[in-house]
């Protein structure tokens, strides 16, 4: 049994998106191999993630880059004791290609195959890299998603907000993408920020004082639109667009502080010595959005806790981690086990739920007025 075993070796794989990563972290929290592959040359053409070419492109590589975690990590298949896959959710087609490689291995070396919660890998992170305890609460930005969720034990989530339209790392891509930094967009407007004003350009805060802990980026992203099409045309000048991206993030912080006070709240009042925030996933590389999390977590007598940067962005060892944790209390999956490009993490969550006619009639348009907009 799992339980039993001096100290598992768990190789995890990562294939859900443009990165092919394979890692090798053991029951210690010790890194064997980290390998990451970034597809974005690949892709940078089409100014964002093509599926097709990701999941062939996976294909292509996934051989290779677990070769090169077991020579990294001085290992063989023979020393695995389980491997993990990110099984959704995600672009399928990636997806796919990194389930199938864990499920030949796992068949061939007769060992356990634990299907991976690629949102899950995320949010334990901050487990391998700092042993934080149960409950925290968890603010989750990356590419896909933007949630708030209470995090009470492994597979145990309570979303407390999420948002009505862009995630919050889509958001920073479009403004990059808008302002012709490329692709991929957030550090480039990290980057940008720094030479920035960030009170130069009003931009609004939606959802700011609004109950509840949901959120919405795409008023805020219409706004950037709005302004770039205000400046003289084909003369955006690298302070006009060094403004812009510090006046977008600090926009977004602000957004970000509005919702994250609000779930602390009601964090709180389900566990008083809850003092822990974590933040994760890839727009959790953000040195300036860190900082200002770090302020609202001070403010409320809380820590903050976020992965090395290197660990914020999609990897594999969060991968081979969440196996690790899983595997501890045997819950190991079956080799017909499906993917699943959708997979929310708290199952029991209500739909977001946004009226567009509300917002359409502050805007002064006439979109219909039962017009209801729904996200999971
Ligand atoms: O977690 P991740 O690697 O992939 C998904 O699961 O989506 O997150 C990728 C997202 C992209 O939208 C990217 O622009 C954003 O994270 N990102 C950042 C930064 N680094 C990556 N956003 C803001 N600032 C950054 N430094
Ligand atoms: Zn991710």
């Amino acid at each position: 049994m799992a339980e039993n075993m001096a100290n598992m070796v768990i190789l995890g794989i990562e294939t859900s998106c443009d990165e092919t990563a394979a890692a090798i972290v053991d029951q210690t929290g010790t890194i064997h191999a980290n390998v990451v592959f970034s597809q974005i040359e690949e892709h940078r053409p089409y100014g964002g993630v093509v599926p097709e070419i990701a999941a062939r492109s996976h294909l292509d590589h996934l051989d290779n880059i677990i070769a090169k975690a077991l020579r990294d990590a001085d290992m063989s298949f023979a020393d695995l004791d389980g491997v993990a896959a990110t099984s959704g959710p995600g672009l399928i087609g990636g997806v796919m290609v990194g389930v199938m490689a864990a499920k030949a291995i796992a068949l061939a070396r007769d060992i356990p195959f634990l299907a991976v919660n690629h949102l899950e890998a995320h949010a334990l992170t901050v487990r391998l890299t700092d042993d934080v305890s149960f409950p925290y609460l968890l603010l989750l930005v990356s590419g896909g998603h933007c949630q708030l969720l209470s995090v009470e034990g492994i597979g145990k989530f309570k979303r407390l907000g999420t948002t009505v339209d862009d995630a919050l790392g889509e958001a920073f891509d479009k403004t990059a993408k808008m302002l012709g930094l490329g692709y991929p967009g957030g550090p480039a407007v990290e980057a940008a920020a720094k030479l920035g004003d960030p009170t130069r350009f009003k931009l609004p805060r939606p959802m700011k004082g609004r109950p509840g802990c949901d959120f919405s980026f795409s008023g805020l992203k219409t706004s950037v639109r709005q302004t770039v099409e205000k400046l003289p045309p084909g003369k955006l000048l690298d302070q006009d667009v060094a403004d812009l991206c510090a006046s977008f993030q600090a926009a977004a912080a602000d957004c970000l502080k509005d919702r994250c006070n609000n779930a602390i709240e009601q964090f709180q009042s389900q566990f008083p010595h809850g003092d822990t925030l974590v933040v994760a996933g890839g727009v959790a590389a953000n040195v300036y959005l860190r900082d200002r999390l770090e302020q609202i977590a001070g403010e409320a007598n809380m820590t903050l806790v976020a992965p090395p940067l290197q660990l914020c962005t999609d990897n594999a060892a969060m991968v081979a981690w969440a196996g690790v944790e899983h595997m501890r209390l045997g819950n190991t999956d079956p080799l017909d086990f499906k993917p699943r490009p959708r997979w929310p993490l708290d199952p029991d969550a209500a739909p977001a739920t946004t009226i567009v006619a509300e917002m359409a009639g502050k805007r002064g348009n006439n979109m219909g007025s039962n017009l209801r907009k729904t996200v999971e």
